[in-house]
């Protein structure tokens, strides 16, 4: 049982991490340590760090210890702890709470979160759960605060749930899903910031005193900020030191927040942002937050992705498509964009068939009457001037041709000149006091009211009904503004961006229950909302607008720092490259779109046969490789500032492995460099795709070497490696 309780202190361990906490004579949980495997009986005393320092303010239950210096797991307001509280509860205006220990039970397994994404298990023994009730006798709320520890997994993931149980209400204006106490301020915050078409760049800096804090106010998790940190040791690498990696299963606002107080002692808060949540529990209602999850790594920032990447890939995708290999796909966007006709499609189909692809996807245009961005959002009705036989006529041809059939919806969204808003102008977000919003021609419907999630589903499960769609691309092209629900009263106006979320997720359950074969893609303006809230329901996402090779190395590069590979939309386009007019090779194109999902995004009718002949070779690579692509263990083998970046992915047992090496501006005479690879067996011998044949430990501590002497700009290495024997070691 990787739970040990005594005397009042929880140690929940696995083979590897230890996460410990105690009840205080107050019945405060205090937070005592999360890091490496600690002996069962190590005394709880040792690890404390409570004192009362200067001027601070005595705990009530214990005057040596200050509430501002103790490690604490859910910390209140108004009490002593001056730094920020993870929730507040109020009754008639006081927001000061005293939740206090009332019992704990320990489970096997994993329960759910209804309603809400969280990781799984599939077999109790996958993991324990421990539920701690805490409750305050002033708001008669009780608090759950619940930790599940993976046994084989370096993972402890939380959430909380208050339950009013008084006869008056309570406001919860702040109800965040984790506090972390670390005791010292030695620390390297990584965060992975950005905007549109530049999504999830690798940021760090030193952490300093105060609080340094991310979020997002949008609606949705955002290209700007991931909901994600990562706190580091200074000397950690990609392969050595003490990271811990914090992610949240969660779609919507969010804050994550650092702070380095006056005491040494550094405080991690992860959860919904409090700026537009205000949630009334009225008496005998409950309130549960989305899950937080803790990774934590001694094998540096590729120990901490690994582990999400498998908890992810294994604990969080569900259904048909959970570890299975992506489809390559065609999509028609950046080849077509809304200029279509069926004609020009079925050419496309035909062309992508010939050169081996497995999945057309039709985007935005298909319906309404949409030429351009200004219509017919909520109008899920085929476009008869394009398609005039008919979608499901479209679907037919395609299919026919041996390809699955992919298509592009936008549900959230209505275009003013659409009949649905002509229908439901009610059923748009917005205060009918003042105008609204447009960004990209559209408005935002309302999904916090069931009524317009029931005519969503009607909506898009008739399309889907009507055709053998194998895959839906589900797009999400506006930030949320006027976040105000005409079908609620002004008490609950500040539940709406949450409930909205919630609505979202509740579509997304109900299409996938219809259609469980079905793959979904999520997409926001490409990467704006790729977060593990989303990969509950759609397992793989489209990882940024920009499609530039170069752009798209440090893009999928950080997002590789939380998210599987399997997960990552990545498309070879045309160049000059739509975003950045840039020319690359294809073959750089290529390299960098393996590690992902796979597909072509640009007009194949353009192409000629000798380029056509290359892109059937590149699809043949990609149907030999993807379960080592996609799947594999992946190691970066570059830093956040190497001016090349790399990495590799390598199997289970290290038999096989890719790496891949960038070049973005071409040196002149550049002198050889080496790549150290990862993950190898240092006794065995490899075989690289161009007949060398290395031994494992030369790779990994010499490297390889990289000549680039004369590749030119934008140059990449891909180079595949195969074990061919174990190496006997002649000098031993
Ligand atoms: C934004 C997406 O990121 C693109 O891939 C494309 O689907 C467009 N929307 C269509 O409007």
């Amino acid at each position: 049982m990787p739970i040990a309780i005594h005397e009042q202190t929880f140690h929940l361990y696995n083979d590897t991490i230890s996460y410990i906490m105690r009840v205080t004579p107050g019945g405060d949980l205090e937070h005592l340590y999360f890091g490496p495997r600690l002996p069962l009986n190590v005394d709880p005393t040792h690890l404390s760090v409570g004192a009362l320092y200067g001027n601070q303010v005595a705990d009530q239950f214990d005057p040596t210890v200050s509430l501002e210096s103790r490690l604490r797991e859910y910390p209140n307001f108004g009490t002593g702890d001056m730094r920020a509280p993870a929730y507040t509860a109020s009754v008639d205006g006081s927001a000061i709470s005293t939740f206090s220990f009332v019992d704990a039970t320990v489970t096997t397994g994993k329960p759910a979160i209804p309603g809400l994404p969280a990781t799984y298990v599939e077999e109790a023994a996958e993991a324990d759960t421990l539920s701690i009730e805490l409750t305050d006798d002033v708001t008669q709320c009780s608090l759950t605060l619940q930790y599940t520890i993976y046994a084989q997994r370096n993972v402890v993931t939380r959430h909380a749930s208050f339950t009013n149980h008084g006869p008056a209400p309570v406001t919860l204006s702040r109800a965040l899903s984790l506090c972390l106490d670390l005791p010292d301020q030695d620390y390297v915050l990584t965060t992975l910031m950005g905007g549109w078409a530049r999504e999830r760049q690798v940021t760090t800096r030193k952490l300093q005193l105060g609080t340094q804090a991310i979020g997002s106010q949008r609606g949705h998790s955002s290209a700007q900020a991931n909901p994600f940190l990562a706190l580091a040791r200074p000397n950690a690498t990609q392969q050595t030191g003490e990271v811990i990696g914090f992610s949240f299963v969660y779609s919507g606002n969010f804050t994550a927040s650092v702070e380095a107080d006056a005491y040494d002692h550094t405080r991690v808060l992860l959860g919904i942002a409090p700026e537009q949540f205000s949630w009334p529990l009225a008496p005998k209602q409950a309130f549960t937050t989305p899950e937080a999850v803790m990774a934590y790594s001694p094998t540096g920032y590729n120990g901490m992705s690994q582990t999400f990447h498998s908890l992810y890939n294994e604990r969080l995708v569900r259904g048909a498509w959970r570890m299975q290999p992506r489809p390559i796909l065609l999509n028609n966007w950046e080849g077509t964009y809304f200029d279509f006709d069926e004609p020009k499609l079925l050419a496309l189909a035909a062309q992508a068939q010939a050169i081996g692809v497995e999945l057309f996807v039709l985007d935005d245009g298909w319906f309404g009457h949409r030429d351009n961005d200004r219509s017919s959002l909520g109008d899920w009705v085929t476009n008869r001037a394009k398609l005039p036989a008919g979608l499901p006529h479209l679907v037919e041809q395609i299919t026919a041709l041996g390809l699955k059939f992919g298509l592009w919806f936008e549900p959230e969204m209505v275009s003013p000149d659409s009949d649905l808003y002509r229908a439901h102008p009610d059923w748009v977000l917005g205060d009918p006091n003042r105008p609204r919003s447009l960004g990209r021609h559209q408005y935002v419907l309302d999904l916090s009211q069931p009524a317009v999630v029931d005519y969503l589903f009607t909506a898009l499960d008739s399309v889907l009904q009507a055709s053998p769609i194998s895959y839906v691309k589900w797009d999400m092209n506006r930030s949320l503004t006027e976040v105000f629900s005409a079908a609620v009263p002004a008490s609950e106006q500040g539940t709406i961006a949450h409930r909205f979320i919630l609505g979202v997720y509740a579509l997304y359950e109900r299409l996938r229950h219809a259609h469980p074969d079905i793959l979904f893609e999520s997409c926001a303006s490409g990467g704006g909302r790729f977060d593990p809230g989303m990969l509950y329901y759609a397992p793989q996402a489209w990882t940024s607008d920009d499609t530039d090779a170069i752009a798209r190395q440090s893009i999928q590069y950080g997002t590789s720092y939380v998210y599987p590979i399997a997960s990552m939309g990545s498309h070879v386009s045309a160049v000059p490259n739509e975003q950045l007019h840039r020319t690359t090779p294809l073959a750089t194109r290529a390299a960098v779109a393996y590690f992902g999902t796979f597909g072509y995004e640009l007009d194949l009718t353009k192409l000629t046969a000798a380029t056509l002949a290359t892109l059937a070779e590149q699809v043949a690579f990609m149907k030999a490789h993807r379960e080592l692509l996609q799947f594999g263990r992946f190691y970066r083998l570059s830093e956040p500032e190497d001016p090349h970046p790399a990495w590799l992915v390598v199997d289970d047992n290290a038999d096989h492995a890719i790496m891949l090496d960038c070049t973005q501006l071409q040196q002149p005479d550049a002198t050889l460099r080496f790549r150290r690879l990862a993950g190898l067996t240092p006794t065995a011998q490899y075989r690289s795709d161009t007949g060398e044949i290395y031994s494992g430990a030369e790779l990994i501590a010499a490297g390889i070497r990289i000549d680039e002497r004369r590749r030119g700009d934008f140059s990449t290495m891909l180079l595949t490696l195969d074990k061919i024997a174990i190496q006997e070691d002649e000098h031993d």
